[in-house]
């Protein structure tokens, strides 16, 4: 029993170890590019925001826009659009937003490949960004 126990920490070492790696090595879009509205995916409605949305909007333009699009429109090529079904909050809780800026994502629905976690990025500045792409979501009749 200890040798299998072993033998599955090992295997554990040895994938954590390989995605780190993995997660080094991946390469995308520079964070900080300006999205390109002719890239867009979807058509966005912005609706009036709270000063929190307004913030978390801040945030996401200056992490999230170059690959997800201005408001969560997607970037041919670069990155899936969040105002999208796939992203509704019984798909993808808001544990999944922070998952993705702390982590990074292994990409799965789409074929753009993975997302580098976002460096320096707060709980609370994720928190912003939630409470803007779901005020999106909403307008766009998401949710
Ligand atoms: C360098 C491009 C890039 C940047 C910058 C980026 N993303 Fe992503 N994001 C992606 C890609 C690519 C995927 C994977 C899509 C797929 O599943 O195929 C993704 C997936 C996601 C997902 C879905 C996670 C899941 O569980 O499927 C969320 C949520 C997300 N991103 C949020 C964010 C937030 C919030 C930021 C800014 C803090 C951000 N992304 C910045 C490219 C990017």
């Amino acid at each position: 029993m200890i040798t299998k126990a072993r033998g599955v920490a090992a295997v554990l070492v040895l994938a954590g170890i390989g995605s780190a790696v993995w997660w080094v090595w991946q390469s995308g879009p520079p964070p900080g590019g300006a999205p390109d509205p002719a890239l867009n995916m979807v058509t966005v409605r912005v609706p009036a925001l709270a000063p929190h949305e307004e913030a978390g909007a801040a945030t996401f333009d200056a992490s999230c826009a170059a690959c997800h699009g201005a408001a969560g429109a997607g970037q041919e090529g670069r990155g899936p659009p969040l105002i999208h079904p796939i992203y509704e909050p019984g798909h993808h809780p808001d544990g999944a937003f922070y998952a993705a800026a702390q982590l990074g994502v292994h990409g799965h629905h789409w074929p753009f490949g993975d997302m580098a976690a976002v460096e320096g990025i707060t709980e609370a500045e994720t928190a912003g960004i939630v409470a803007y792409i779901r005020a999106l979501q909403r307008e766009n009749g998401i949710y």
